[in-house]
């Protein structure tokens, strides 16, 4: 099998490298790579993806600077929804499988229950339109995909919310978290392992190919997320000089950014683990092990 992978430098994309490597050839194309490839150049992405005539393209680059997006919502339209589109019009021409990720973004949050894949879109932000735009175009071209809508996505490698909470409670005796929003940090080892899984699954059960969420199981709001990797931490390691006594919790509105957030991130997974024969864990699993890691 010849996989061509793009955004392979993100935090999906470098756990991707590791998962997509037992099925066949990866072929990484990035904006390091020789030649580069940039999504801001949609018609040279195509022709560079035609060229190596894969059988499973997967595409884990994107816009994914919610607030800068508000301020160049040409570029984000460009990298999060006119590229996909002209991909997946690759991977219908070649019969290939084309797999991409999205967001709880494309919702606009309200309600407190788990959306399931068939709820009604309403992004409220330009990386949420852009990215559902990305959805639609994927789907009308009519080539064979799988879409995953992920959220609160974090990795080992590079920076992330629990490395930030860490460096602060060295920092500083109080911090202040959000704790309207509720979701589940999703580790980007997860999103690649399932999609290595998937990309196997569909190859027998062609009938299973189409949109998914794919989260951690269990929920949290971001100040409970800090409180458990600043606990975790501490059992983790005992001697880390880890000065906070107190984490304050904010509404949103504490912290205004230029993108408007979802409050209810809460994805619901059941039609991914029943199809896909999978159990997701839940999120402290993952997070803890990342801790593990990085501590
Ligand atoms: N992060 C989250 O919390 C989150 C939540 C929900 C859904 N998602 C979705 O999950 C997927 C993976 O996200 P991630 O967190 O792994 O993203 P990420 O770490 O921000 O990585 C983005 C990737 O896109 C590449 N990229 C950016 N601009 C590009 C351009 N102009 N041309 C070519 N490549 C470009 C980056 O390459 P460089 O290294 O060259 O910049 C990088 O490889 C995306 O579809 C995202 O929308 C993410």
């Amino acid at each position: 099998m010849k996989i061509v992978l793009l955004g392979p430098t993100g935090q999906v994309g470098w756990e991707l490298q590791r998962s997509l490597a037992v099925l066949g050839e990866v072929i990484t194309l990035g904006r390091q790579d020789t030649p580069a490839v940039d999504f801001a150049d949609p018609d040279s992405v195509a022709r560079s993806v035609r060229d190596l005539r894969p059988d499973v393209i997967v595409n884990a680059a994107a816009h994914t600077a919610v607030d800068k997006a508000e301020a160049e919502p040409e570029l984000a339209r460009l990298l999060n929804a006119t590229t996909p589109g002209l991909l997946a019009r690759e991977a219908k021409a070649l019969n290939a499988l084309l797999v991409h990720y999205s967001t709880d973004y494309v919702f606009d949050g309200s309600g407190s229950a788990a959306r399931t894949e068939d709820a009604a879109t309403a992004p409220l932000s330009v990386y949420g339109r852009t990215k559902l735009e990305g959805e639609q175009a994927i789907v009308a071209s009519g080539c064979r995909h799988l879409i995953f809508r992920t959220s609160w996505v974090y990795a080992a490698r590079g920076g992330n919310f629990a490395k930030t909470m860490l460096r602060l409670a060295q920092e500083r005796e109080r911090l202040t978290v959000i704790d309207d929003q509720w979701g589940a940090p999703t580790g980007a080892d997860l999103i690649a392992d399932v999609t290595a899984h998937a990309i196997r699954h569909v190859g027998h059960s062609p009938q299973d190919l189409g949109l998914y969420h794919l989260v951690a199981s269990g929920e949290t709001s971001w100040h409970a997320y800090a409180g458990f990797v600043i606990e975790t931490a501490r059992r983790l390691r005992p001697q880390l000089p880890l000065r906070v006594s107190e984490i304050a919790s904010v509404p949103t509105s504490a912290f205004p950014t230029p993108a408007q957030r979802p409050l209810n991130s809460r994805l619901d997974t059941s039609r991914l683990q029943a199809r896909f024969g999978l159990q997701l864990p839940d999120w402290q699993q993952g997070v803890a092990r990342m801790l593990h890691e990085t501590l």
